[in-house]
């Protein structure tokens, strides 16, 4: 098996990659595919999305059942690192849902990217060599990796070195474009790629789109400048994702019913088009 991975990017915050890391994942596991999250935001926005526990998520962190550790382990003190001594499963979104497999980081994490990255050779490759040496594309059919906004670069280009596909959120509003923009041009200078290498991995994703709104009726003019401005083969998705409440409800003791059936209809779309374009 070649299993593949998809990261989620963003040059806002905000916009929704946990939101649709989490929801993605949810979707792949119910299709009967393995699915590996991993959460590289150190504030461990998907992990809490996930696990819901504070004192469960201090526990993985005291016993170092964490992505800080596994870069411990294989950067500072260069030991092998087994993929089962990480992983948490859990039941996502709720305890009736099916289980999803999970790697979390803690807030450390920062803390050694950052003292990682000053001399490191092959710096950019951290996570891919991560991810190779835990196997995930022989284990799981796909691997989900969520991050935090452009603004920390170093994730980015660890993130664009690890995956074959990244999700790029925005929300239709011109500020949006304009970010998303300037770090899409910025990415090939940052990584040191070329344009059709890093420009061909990107999907780009409307989020919180609000129906009969002006913003809505400008995704197409959003769509031919982000184009114009940065790469004109930049695939946009067709599907856009609603602005509903229901997505912050889910899995939660506030969710109402058809908050579910709301979600299940908008990312049903994505998720197909999201299954096409991965490569096979
Ligand atoms: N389509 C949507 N409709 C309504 N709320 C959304 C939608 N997508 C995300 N959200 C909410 O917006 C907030 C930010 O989303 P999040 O996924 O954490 O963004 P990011 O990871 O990019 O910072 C969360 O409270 C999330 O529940
Ligand atoms: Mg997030």
């Amino acid at each position: 098996m070649s299993g593949k991975v998809l990261g989620l990017l963003s040059a806002p915050g905000g916009v929704g990659k946990t939101t649709i890391a989490a929801t993605l994942g949810w979707f792949f596991r119910e299709s009967g595919k393995k699915v590996l999250l991993i959460d590289m935001d150190p504030s461990i926005s998907l992990s809490w999305l996930v696990i819901r526990d504070d004192f469960e998520l201090m526990d993985y962190e005291e016993r170092g059942k964490t992505l800080t550790r596994i870069f411990q382990l294989k950067f500072e003190m260069e030991k092998r690192v087994d993929l089962k001594d990480f992983l948490i499963t859990k039941r996502y979104p709720s305890d009736r849902d099916l289980p999803i497999d999970l790697i979390i980081p803690d807030l450390k994490f920062t803390n050694i990217v950052d003292s990682l990255w000053v001399n490191r050779a092959r710096r950019e490759m951290m996570l891919r060599d991560v991810l190779e040496e835990l196997d995930v594309r022989e284990k799981y059919d796909l691997t989900i990796i969520d991050t935090i906004p452009f603004f920390d670069r170093k994730y980015s280009i660890l993130l664009t070195y690890a995956v074959d596909r990244m999700i790029v959120p925005l929300r239709p509003a011109i500020i949006d474009v304009y970010r998303t923009q300037t770090m899409l041009r910025e990415l090939p200078r940052a990584t040191a790629l070329k344009d059709e290498e890093i420009y061909g991995k990107i999907g780009i994703l409307f989020n919180m789109v609000r129906a009969n709104t002006k913003q809505a009726r400008n995704i197409g003019t959003y769509t031919d400048l982000i184009r114009r401005k940065v790469y004109a083969e930049l695939k946009v998705f067709e599907t856009v994702i609603p602005y509903y409440v229901s997505f912050s409800r889910i899995g939660t003791e506030e969710e109402q019913s058809g908050d579910r059936e709301k979600v299940r209809k908008s990312v049903e779309a994505l998720f197909k088009e999201v299954s096409e374009w991965i490569p096979s």
